[in-house]
């Protein structure tokens, strides 16, 4: 494994998150304002030779697994050359090419995603009645997403292999009666449901009463289903997983307030504008898209972003979360998880 993403803990960071795009096509009410965030100028954002080209520099050095995010990664208008450009890189090492979505086109590009490599997706979805999804999305949308849902397992009884999770941030009082709903989504789908502890930032009217505990959710579950049980997952996820008897799918708990996981995390993230990010609470970035556009002869950025990259590895924080205090992210660190996901 390349020593260039072998950080201090010695974590191997073989898994990258790109960030497409800043736009979104929902308002979420956790997330984005009416007026939607402020956009990075065109000239700036990373352009598509170049996410394929700081993609096969990663990958030829180790990275297996690539999730594109955003904003709302379908909405860039030219994903799936994109998605097609990076899957080609399965020749050269990389296993992995997820999606986060919320859903809304997906079943529009799915089959050309597929096509192009697409091995799973992470769809996000907080509630089931399409009256709450328009107050929590600011949008209409509930049955798109439920088509998108519906046409990957479809693709999947057809072979696809296509890994299925619905992401659904808990919020008390607004969605947390839908926890035993989602739950059986499960029931005769192979879909990994997980709850997301809900994160404060500022200015996303976040109140601890409002955020649900990984234990409570559990103790729900289990209330109406006693045999819920916990499975072994994959030492470097984010989420504790679960099964009930009997059931197809899978539940799963992001617990990002009551207990951390940077102790394995494995991420890179570059943002929109082509920012390296080695940890989301870190303030340490390095602009490789400045390092590629200096390049004028399009010679190999190779080694003067490894060095940038290797000494981003080696000031690597355990993240903010490592301590035992109640993490409050700052305005900087909700727009890197809403904006590079
Ligand atoms: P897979 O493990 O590939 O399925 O990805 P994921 O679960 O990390 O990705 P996804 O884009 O679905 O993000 C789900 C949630 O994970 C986000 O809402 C965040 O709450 C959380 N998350 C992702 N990365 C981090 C991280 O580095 N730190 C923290 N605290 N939370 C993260
Ligand atoms: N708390 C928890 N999860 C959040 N997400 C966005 N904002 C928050 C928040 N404040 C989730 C989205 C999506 C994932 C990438 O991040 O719902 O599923
Ligand atoms: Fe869009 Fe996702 Fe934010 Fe909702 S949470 S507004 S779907 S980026």
């Amino acid at each position: 494994f390349s020593e260039f993403l072998t950080d201090n803990f010695n974590r191997q960071h073989d898994y990258l998150r790109i960030s497409v795009t800043e736009r979104c096509n929902l308002r979420c009410l956790y997330c984005m304002p009416e007026e939607g965030v402020p956009l990075s100028p065109k000239a700036h954002l990373l352009t598509t030779p170049e996410i394929y080209y700081i993609s096969s520099l990663f990958v030829s050095q180790g990275v297996t697994k690539i999730r594109l995010t955003g904003g709302e990664p379908t909405v860039r208008p030219d994903i799936i050359p994109l998605m097609q450009q990076i899957g080609s890189l399965k020749s050269q090492g990389l296993r992995e090419l997820a999606l986060t979505t919320n859903g809304i086109s997906l079943h529009r590009k799915l089959d050309s995603m597929v096509e192009a490599g697409l091995t799973g997706l992470n769809i996000s979805l907080d509630t089931l009645d399409p009256f709450q999804f328009q107050i929590l999305t600011r949008r209409k949308g509930f049955e798109a997403v439920m088509k998108s849902i519906d046409r990957v397992l479809e693709m999947n009884q057809l072979g696809a292999g296509l890994k299925l999770k619905v992401n659904c941030v808990v919020m008390r009082g607004i969605n947390d009666r839908e926890i035993v709903p989602f739950v059986e989504l499960g029931r005769e789908k192979d879909i990994e449901v997980r709850f997301i502890e809900y994160m404060p930032f500022d200015g996303n009217k976040w109140s601890e009463r409002k955020m649900l505990p990984y234990q409570e959710m559990v103790d729900i579950i289990r209330e109406k289903y006693p045999g819920l049980r916990k499975v072994r997952g994959h030492l470097n996820d984010t989420s504790k997983t679960y099964e009930v008897p009997g059931f197809v799918g899978k539940v799963g708990f992001i617990t990002s307030m009551t207990h951390n996981f940077c102790g394995t995390c494995n991420r890179l993230r570059i943002t929109g504008d082509g920012n390296l990010k080695v940890c989301l609470f870190g303030n340490s970035e390095v602009s490789l898209r400045d390092l590629i556009r200096k390049d004028n002869n399009n010679e190999p950025i190779d080694q003067e972003a490894f060095e940038a990259i290797k000494q981003l590895e080696m000031n690597r924080q355990q993240g903010l979360l490592a301590d035992d205090s109640t993490p409050r992210w700052s305005e900087r660190e909700a727009e890197l998880l809403n904006v590079i996901g």
